[in-house]
């Protein structure tokens, strides 16, 4: 029998793990990758690795859960596994800080000794009234996207680096195709739901800093400072621009940065700083992960979408990939059942 065509569109953190979990549910099939943008220059690539939901919108908490959990035990799994260092892969600890009291956030029994912190703790960061403490696991991307993608070509996946302006023009070349564009959905296919949420990040060398810091000011779900310490470099962000697509670095936001995480942290001041990076967060009203039968000419093209993870593509990609698999599955079985009616 003729291998079934697969092919998945994007090369960030949904389209890679989404393509090797494919290969694994579906080993009689052919796996290619058609991205625009390969690792360092994904907005995966910008991420800081984190594992904490944070801008979805209004998926359902359910689903959250679900998803962030499945990608909670990948991911302290890769923590503790010889890769660790090669990923950047490690448990870390620190504060969710705020001048205002701050609801008991969805993943707070997820995470690892989630509790209130004390007076004794905020007095060490200006303005500080409410917080919690407690330990979540991260990876460097950077680090993560080509040890993925080593794996898929290794079990034979492809790889087609270009452009693709619609999806029609994949019609009749694959059975199903799995579209993991990021932001650009609403450019590929039309989707107004989807808005862009600009970032901007200083990598630093800080060696010294081991523990994480994020401070909200209004609404939780916007963090305006925070500094995440991996196992290689420290993170300084806390840039999150609604409805911006401007990919440019700014000064400006640079300055704000340097200038508000240095306040909270005075031992930053000394820290040397390797790169600034900007990306665009692919938020949506919800998560989309589902099937859509497209009409063409004459027959249906089988999409699987998985998109609009905004501030939380890391956190859920393992969970998100594991579903769009068991999705393509289905729909690859029900296409061999409709072909041997006929
Ligand atoms: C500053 C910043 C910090 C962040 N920190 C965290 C964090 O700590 N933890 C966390 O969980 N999340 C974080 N995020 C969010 C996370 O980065 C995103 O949710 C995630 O990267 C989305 O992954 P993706 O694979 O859907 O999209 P992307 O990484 O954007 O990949 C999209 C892929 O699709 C391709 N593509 C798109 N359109 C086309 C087309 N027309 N033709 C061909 N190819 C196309 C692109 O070239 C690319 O390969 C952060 C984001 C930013 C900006
Ligand atoms: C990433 O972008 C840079 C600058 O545009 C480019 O030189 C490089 O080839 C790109 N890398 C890949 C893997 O596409």
């Amino acid at each position: 029998m003729k291998k079934q065509q697969i092919c998945v569109i994007g090369a960030g953190v949904m389209g890679l793990s989404s393509a090797l979990h494919i290969q694994d549910v579906c080993p009689e099939s052919d796996v290619t990758i058609i991205a625009d943008k390969l690792s360092p220059n994904t907005t995966s690539d910008v991420s800081g690795g984190f594992w904490m939901p944070h801008l979805v919108g209004s998926t359902p908490p359910e689903k959250i859960r679900s998803w962030s959990q499945a990608t909670w035990d990948h991911m302290t799994a890769l923590a503790h596994s010889k890769e660790a260092s090669e990923l950047g892969a490690c448990l870390v600890s620190g504060y969710l800080l705020s001048p205002v009291k701050l609801d008991l956030p969805l993943y707070w029994d997820q995470v690892l000794g989630f509790r209130d912190v004390n007076q004794e703790e905020m007095a060490k960061f200006p303005g500080v009234k409410f917080g919690f403490f407690f330990t979540t696991v991260m990876i460097e991307v950077r680090c993560y996207l080509p040890w993925l993608m080593k794996r898929f070509k290794e079990k034979g996946g492809k790889v087609q680096q270009r452009r693709i302006s619609s999806l029609n023009e994949l019609s009749g070349q694959y059975d199903i195709v799995v579209n993991c564009p990021g932001v650009e959905a609403r450019q590929l296919v039309g989707d107004k739901s989807v808005e862009s949420v600009r970032g901007q990040i200083i990598r630093v060398k800080a060696p010294w800093l081991k523990t994480f810091l994020m401070v909200t000011n209004k609404n939780p779900d916007f963090l305006d400072a925070y500094v995440f310490p991996g196992a290689r470099k420290v993170v300084l962000g806390g840039i999150e621009q609604v409805g911006d697509w401007d990919l440019h670095h700014r000064d400006v936001d640079r300055e704000y940065l340097w200038k508000t995480c240095t306040t909270l942290l005075p031992c930053l001041q000394n820290s040397e700083i390797v790169k600034d990076w900007t990306g665009l967060r692919p938020v949506r009203t919800s998560v989309r992960l589902e099937v859509e039968y497209i009409p063409l000419d004459d027959r249906s093209m089988t999409v699987v979408h998985c998109y609009g993870h905004g501030g939380s593509g890391v956190t859920l990609h393992w969970g998100c990939a594991k579903e769009v698999a068991d999705l393509v599955k289905r729909e690859l079985n029900q296409r061999r059942r409709n072909l041997s009616k006929l």
